[in-house]
């Protein structure tokens, strides 16, 4: 029993040492993932200072549609029964499969695309590609709207066939993947698009890296567009709504920390 948990231990260290190794094939992405890797762990701690939520202070994510686009819950149902089944029926057997979007995030971004019928998103953080797709196939029903995401692999990451390898090609004429950390191409990208409707944080979720996305794309959103953001673990989301004089809505989900929303 001892020897086989050890066995299984070591076989999972030598895994995780060999995916770093192959990793470090491509220089320029493992230093940024590197520099990264160490702000995180090092610098500014992923999770330091949690936010004080309770269960009680979280809402309903079709109430948070309802209260952020003024639409009844009625409107509401009839589009999250046009949300495809196969986007949120989770099937085991594809990798990395378990990074993807909760259930609720998924349908929290096809809602609100479908209502406010965006020109331009922006998303950070790809994985698997379930909000990518989901954007994509709202836009596709809307036919209007372009998804520009942005994504750092990570050695996890690589064990993917390809980063947003979900999005089936059909809706590929809607999207712009760039690779590379976010505050790389995160300012370029925002300085050739000046306005977007919806920008929507899912990449690494340490205070330094959320803050810094929020703070560099706030200026882009339009006048009554959104700021999206997963995992609201720490201080930064809140921090960033009260220096702005904003309000925020809290959305639980389907694991540990919530879904948060700044309405422009
Ligand atoms: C939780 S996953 C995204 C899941 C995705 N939204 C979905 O619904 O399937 C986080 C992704 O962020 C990427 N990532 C991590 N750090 C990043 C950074 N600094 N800039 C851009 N992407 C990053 C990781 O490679 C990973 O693919």
């Amino acid at each position: 029993m001892i020897l086989n948990s050890l066995r299984v231990l070591f076989s999972l260290r030598l895994k995780k040492t060999i995916q770093i190794i192959k990793f470090f094939h491509n220089p320029k992405l493992a230093y940024s993932w590197f520099i990264e890797f160490i702000d995180d762990k090092v610098i500014t701690k992923r999770h330091q200072k949690y936010t004080n939520f309770n269960d009680s202070s979280l809402i309903d994510y079709k109430k948070a549609i309802n209260f952020t686009t003024k639409t009844n819950l009625v409107e509401i149902n009839k589009i999250e029964n046009k949300f495809p089944d196969f986007l949120s029926s989770k099937n085991k057997n594809i990798p990395n499969y378990s990074w993807a979007a909760t259930n609720e995030l998924a349908k929290i971004t096809y809602i609100i695309t479908k209502l406010i019928k965006p020109k331009i998103v922006v998303e950070t953080g790809v994985g698997p590609g379930m909000t990518s797709w989901s954007i994509l196939k709202a836009m596709s029903e809307n036919k209007k709207g372009h998804l520009y995401s942005i994504d750092l692999p990570t050695p996890n990451t690589k064990n993917m066939p390809e980063v947003g390898y979900l999005i089936p090609n059909s809706l590929k004429n809607r999207w712009n993947l760039l690779i590379g950390p976010s505050k790389k191409i995160l300012p370029n990208l925002l300085s050739e698009l000046s306005n977007i409707d919806i920008f929507i944080h899912d990449s690494r979720h340490s205070f330094s890296n959320q803050l810094y996305e929020y703070e560099t794309s706030w200026s882009s959103i339009k006048n009554q567009g959104f700021l999206i953001s997963d995992d609201i673990s720490n201080d930064a989301f809140i921090n960033f709504s009260k220096k702005n004089g904003k309000d925020h809505i809290l959305i639980k989900q389907n694991k540990k920390f919530p879904i948060g929303i700044i309405k422009k």
